[in-house]
């Protein structure tokens, strides 16, 4: 009786816990200088930023290749995201760009429909940003523990 009274009070708290988090990081995104990553001695990152990095090797690398460098075939998203907004960013990756007046093939693909890269749209953008803005180095990074 006191246990389940207690559990049903531990998850009270919990739920309170969870809902003023969601407020805070809220107001976390309406602040537009939030940087979305955490950077650190140009190569130590959030564990956010290095889901970013990891899932863009995996989905975005083979067209624009490494460190978001850009390749013969697609953008420097490096260069891309210094003038792209964040909805921008996640409109173009969610929908694709399909160019009716360009007479070459070169095609950015909709993602919306794979959750490799819906679900962590977030991650790939705060490491490409990180990328933009000079913050981090090229190559692998690592995760800073306790982020
Ligand atoms: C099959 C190759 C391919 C893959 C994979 C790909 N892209 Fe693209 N992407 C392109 C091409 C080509 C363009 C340029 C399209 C155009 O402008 O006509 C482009 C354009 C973009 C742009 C707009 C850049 C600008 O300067 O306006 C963004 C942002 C972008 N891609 C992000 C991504 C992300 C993030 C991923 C991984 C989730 C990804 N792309 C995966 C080929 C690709």
């Amino acid at each position: 009786m006191s246990f389940a009274s207690s559990l049903i009070r531990g998850f009270a708290l919990l739920g309170l816990l969870t809902v003023s988090y969601v407020g805070v990081a809220h107001a976390a995104d309406a602040t537009p200088d939030a940087k979305p990553y955490v950077v650190k001695n140009g190569d130590e990152v959030d564990m956010n930023t290095y889901k970013g990095f990891l899932y863009y090797g995996d989905e975005c690398l083979r067209c624009h290749g490494p460190d978001g460098m850009g390749s013969s075939y697609a953008p420097n998203l490096t260069q891309a995201l210094k003038t792209m907004t964040k909805v921008q960013f996640e409109t173009t990756v969610m929908s694709g760009i399909k160019q009716v007046s360009n007479s070459s093939d070169l095609v950015m693909p909709a993602f919306g429909t794979n959750p490799d890269v819906v679900d962590n749209l977030n991650s790939i953008y705060a490491y490409l940003k990180a990328r933009s803005d000079g913050v981090l180095k090229r190559g692998h990074p690592h995760h800073l523990p306790g982020t």
